[in-house]
């Protein structure tokens, strides 16, 4: 048959965010993980859609890790870029991230599709979509595609129409 395209998608975003969990969602059932733990480094996850063939860097977004994000800008095709759409508190600190991922040598020159998820809108004080795209300045990303999806990654909401998006945008 035909071959699928190969990919590599960097997941990114503050810990506790649900950047885990989402990658496991979108893993066949038979290989999901039951229990979800901190990522301690970073996690390889391979999974298939139907034209491409994904693989994952699943990072981890604790502070003392997030040295290590760099070192696969250049090998990425896209960003996965996750925000825990409840943790005001730390609203600052996931765009001080994405700034500074948006302005490294080695992403600010490539139009890479970057999806954003707008993650655990079940919670009670959930921020919208809409609003935690202001909180970012998202409109502000002139030069990639981008697109930000509100999502439940417990119940994995929301995560097809991100996967789709990227898709479109890998082709
Ligand atoms: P690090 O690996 O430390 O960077 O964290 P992470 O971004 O991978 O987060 P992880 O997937 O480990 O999820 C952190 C916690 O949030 C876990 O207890 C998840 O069950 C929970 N969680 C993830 N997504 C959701 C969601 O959509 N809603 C709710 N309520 N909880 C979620
Ligand atoms: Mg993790």
């Amino acid at each position: 048959g035909l071959k699928k395209k190969e990919v590599n998608v960097l997941c990114l975003g503050l810990d506790n965010s649900g950047k885990t969990t989402i990658i496991n969602q979108l893993k066949p059932p038979n290989t999901q993980a039951q229990e979800i733990v901190p990522t301690i480094g970073f996690n390889i996850e391979k999974f298939k859609s139907s034209s491409l063939s994904f693989t994952v860097f699943d990072m981890s977004g604790q502070s003392r890790y997030r040295n290590l994000w760099e070192h696969y800008y250049k090998e990425s095709h896209a960003i996965i870029f996750v925000i825990d759409s409840s943790d005001k508190l730390r609203m600052v600190v996931a765009k001080e991230e994405l700034d500074t991922l948006l302005n490294h040598e080695d992403i600010r020159s490539k139009r890479i599709p970057v999806l954003f998820f707008a993650n655990k809108i079940d919670l009670q004080d959930a921020m919208s979509s809409v609003k935690v795209s202001q909180m970012l300045c998202l409109e502000n990303i002139k030069d990639k595609p981008w697109h930000i999806c509100a999502s439940n990654a417990i119940k994995g909401e929301g995560l097809q129409e991100g996967l789709d998006w990227l898709q479109d945008h890998l082709k």
